[in-house]
């Protein structure tokens, strides 16, 4: 690992002499053609006014070429990083120092509700030297960047950028009507960019304008964040349990945490090594569909809670206001406070976790969904459900009020197809019959 951070060092440096050095030549090169233009000014003395224009038309010439060059010096550069950011993904881990910065992205658009967002940061957040706060905004709502304004004139760790092109979108006429996915995603790819490729930060954390936190939400980061660097099958942590209403989750556990092949996002982290990977292909629009694509994601998997530590208080946005009345707002949001840094979180790891799974699986009672759904367990007990097919699974998830949706052949919040809750003191497991031999 120290070897490549090496090599980067050496190139960033190379690259900065290169430019010097080639600015320098460009400057040591302009007294020529400007003693030509004196001599032929002293020469036609009686053609004044003409040679005067003759003059300055040629200085605006050599101005405008040693600008030309320095943004092509500049271009390059930014190249340069980029593929060095794209080298770095995958399974490449870069190692993190002690205290990490971990600098929080609101996305913002036209909600002046951002402030409720911004006010629980500001309030849980432990120390703004490790969590600087950057807001991006798009739509260009002055009342919403009035807002935003408020907090980063009060606060030096927060600060705020504009999404720069406000251009329409010429979008596939059906499409029309999903407009702002489109918007959506091109603001995430400038947001992200900004962060990680011109700031520089090795890795950030995503909220969007509508979401409350948990006390610990940053110690939930904090915590979980040297998971990324020493299990290359993970690729995000979020603060998001799909199925985290009430009746589907363990209350007294709110330490417990799993892994997911599906992107839960609603308040996430990613590594810039792994944006590296996915900005070149990040698609026109529904990038969190996309994210969950295990072509693209190459089947790595997200760190998520059992009990959420983000909470989506926005009803009116792009995505539609059924899908809050029925879902989003029966979640739980954790309000004990636990010391993530604390834990001993190496179970999460990949071989850890299969193996876990691998000998508790066989060990458990097997029972139906209705089964489930209509007896309490006297006694802490967990129990599996074996599916076969899709169809059974949605049929059982159904029956006990999981979210039944598949993307890319992976049920929500699943991990090789195993989806875990916890109902009527029972934990649950969906298990496909396949994984019972594979894991
Ligand atoms: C934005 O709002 C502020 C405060 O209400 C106002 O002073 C300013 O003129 C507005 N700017 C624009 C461009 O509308
Ligand atoms: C602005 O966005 C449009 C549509 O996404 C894109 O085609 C165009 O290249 C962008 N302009 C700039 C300057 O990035
Ligand atoms: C963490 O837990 C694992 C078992 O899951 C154990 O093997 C390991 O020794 C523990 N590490 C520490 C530092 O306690």
């Amino acid at each position: 690992m120290s070897f490549k951070r090496i090599n980067y060092r050496r190139i960033t440096t190379f690259l900065v002499i290169f430019v010097l050095v080639w600015m320098f030549l460009l400057i040591k090169d302009i007294p020529k053609p400007l003693k030509d233009v004196r001599n032929k000014l002293s020469a036609a003395q009686k053609y004044d006014h003409i040679d005067k224009e003759a003059i300055s038309q040629k200085v605006d010439l050599l101005f405008e070429r040693v600008s030309n060059e320095l943004e092509e010096s500049n271009r390059l550069l930014l190249e340069v990083q980029q593929k060095l950011l794209a080298r770095h993904g995958g399974g490449a881990v870069r190692e993190s120092p002690k205290k990490p910065v971990l600098p929080v992205l609101v996305v913002a658009c036209n909600r002046v509700t951002v402030r409720r967002c911004l006010e629980q940061l500001v309030k849980h957040r432990p120390d703004p030297e490790t969590f600087p706060i950057i807001v991006s905004q798009d739509c260009g709502h002055n009342a919403t960047y009035q807002v935003i304004k408020s907090f980063v004139d009060s606060d030096p760790s927060i600060s705020v950028v504009l999404q720069p092109n406000q251009s329409d979108i010429t979008v596939p006429k059906k499409m029309r009507s999903l407009k702002g996915y489109y918007k959506i995603a091109r603001h995430y790819k400038f947001a992200l960019d900004h962060v990680l490729v011109t700031l520089g930060h090795e890795a950030v954390i995503i909220v969007e304008d509508d979401l409350d936190i948990s006390p610990d939400f940053f110690e939930y980061f904090l915590g979980t964040y040297p998971l990324l660097s020493k299990d290359p099958t993970l690729w995000c942590i979020s603060a998001w349990n799909d199925n985290g209403k009430q009746s589907l989750i363990d209350l007294a556990s709110p330490g417990l945490l799993h892994r997911t092949q599906f992107f839960p996002g609603l308040g996430w982290l990613l590594r810039s090594g792994v944006w590296g990977e996915l900005r070149p292909v990040w698609p026109e629009a529904f990038f969190d569909d996309w994210l969950r694509d295990p072509a693209i994601i190459k089947s790595r998997s997200c760190i998520r809670p059992e009990i959420s530590r983000t909470y989506s208080f926005g009803k009116v946005g792009v995505s539609k206001g059924q899908y809050f009345e029925n879902h989003l707002r029966h979640m739980q949001l954790n309000t004990q406070f636990v010391h993530f840094t604390k834990l001993n979180l190496t179970y999460l790891l990949k071989e850890n976790y299969d193996r876990n799974l691998r000998m508790l699986l066989p060990t458990l009672v097997e029972m139906t969904a209705p089964e489930v759904k209509n007896s309490y367990s006297v006694a802490p007990e967990s129990v599996i459900i074996i599916y076969d097919s899709v169809p059974e699974y949605t049929r059982a998830a159904k029956a006990l009020g999981l979210m039944d949706d598949l993307r890319g052949g992976i049920p929500r919040t699943g991990y090789e197809g195993i989806v875990t809750c916890f109902i009527k003191g029972r934990r649950v497991y969906l298990v496909p019959r396949e994984t019972l031999r594979t894991i």
